[in-house]
């Protein structure tokens, strides 16, 4: 132990020490909207052109993506030792004169990200926008898909006709209704958890995408197989969960209440199928990979939130967000 805490700061000195001052600025106003603590370290190179052209296609924008910036850093989630990672800010390419900034450990998951203004400093009520990839993974150069590819993927997936199409273009939208009830659910099973009541607002939100997901479940039965009946199901026991929450009146009904969403969410994630094996979430991101939809493709409102931010700017944004999270991918040891 003493041995560990002394190399993590034999490396958070060294990292300080070869962070030049623009670094040690640019992380100084990124800080302040990532959660946990963040360490400048030295300017890394860009990656060669061919690479930068590389990422330039699969992420178009209008800023030249020489203007972007790649640092070493160090990130440690609170209660956890530092790991090595990078950070890329990237112009957003507009009149603005904004950067994006995201940030990655070499696990190649995000721990986060900001927006900054012409100045260089935070503007902090994009942090909710900038922060929510935080804890996914870093999407690949290789194999990357563009924004405006996948979203035409998702319109004829829509406009299908057959069974099969439809029930494609269901378990397509899954991910879809996940990222829409991902706010309003955590809040809702921190709070219960902790025998508190949740909101009224965030229980109708929450409904939402758990009732879209509901109006689709014949649909997609012939792409879940074996598991239609639990998926259906698991779907009901949420709503039905979500319903007992007005009624539950002390701590430890609302306790019973999270023990009851808990149980329904894990029921669809370990949900098991003649369709494949292993775990459903991996089959759904195959399939979205064999359907042409890539990993994580930025697209506002399919695998982006505008979190607060207006639609057309928030894609603005988040079309910047990939070819900074592409660099990472470039960059990351
Ligand atoms: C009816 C099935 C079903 C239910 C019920 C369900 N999920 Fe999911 N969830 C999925 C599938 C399928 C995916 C993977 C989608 C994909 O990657 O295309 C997923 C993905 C997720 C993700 C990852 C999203 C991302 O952006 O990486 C989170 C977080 C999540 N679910 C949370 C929950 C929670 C919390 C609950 C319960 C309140 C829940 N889910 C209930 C099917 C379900």
């Amino acid at each position: 132990m003493q041995r560990l805490i002394c190399c993590g700061l034999f490396l958070a000195t060294l990292a300080s020490a070869q962070a030049d001052a623009a670094a040690t600025k640019l992380c100084a106003a990124v800080a302040p909207a990532i959660t946990g603590e963040l360490k400048a370290g030295a300017a890394q190179p860009l990656p060669k052109a061919e690479v930068l052209a590389r990422i330039a296609v699969a992420a178009p924008g209008t800023a030249a993506l020489d203007a972007a910036k790649v640092l070493q850093i160090e990130h440690a989630w609170p209660e956890d030792e530092s790991a090595e990672g990078r950070l890329a800010c990237v112009p957003v390419g507009d009149d603005s004169g904004r950067m994006v900034v995201l940030i990655a450990a070499g696990d190649r998951t995000f721990r986060g990200g900001a927006v900054l203004g012409k100045d260089g400093t935070l503007v902090a009520n994009m942090n909710a926008f900038a922060n929510q990839f935080a804890g996914k993974a870093v999407p690949k150069l290789d194999g990357a898909v563009t924004r405006a590819a996948a979203a035409k993927v998702l319109a004829e997936l829509e406009g299908g006709k057959d069974a099969a199409q439809k029930a494609s273009a269901a378990l397509i939208d899954v991910r879809r209704q996940m990222l829409h009830q991902s706010a309003p659910i955590g809040s809702i099973m921190t709070l219960l958890e902790h025998g508190k009541a949740p909101s009224d607002a965030d229980v109708t939100a929450a409904r939402g995408p758990y009732q879209a997901l509901q109006a689709r479940a014949a649909e997609i039965a012939p792409a879940v197989g074996k598991g239609a009946k639990d998926y259906a199901a698991s779907i009901d026991g949420v709503l039905k969960a979500l319903d007992q929450i007005a009624g539950a009146g002390d701590e430890g009904k609302r306790k019973a209440v999270h023990a009851l969403l808990k149980r329904d969410c894990r029921t669809c994630h370990q949900l098991e199928s003649d369709r494949w094996q292993g775990a459903f979430e991996d089959f759904a991101q195959n399939e979205r990979r064999r359907l042409g939809l890539g990993e994580r493709v930025f697209l506002v409102g399919y695998d982006v939130l505008p979190a607060g931010v207006d639609a057309a700017d928030a894609q603005k944004l988040a079309d910047a967000m990939y070819r900074a999270a592409l660099l990472l991918d470039a960059t990351l040891p």
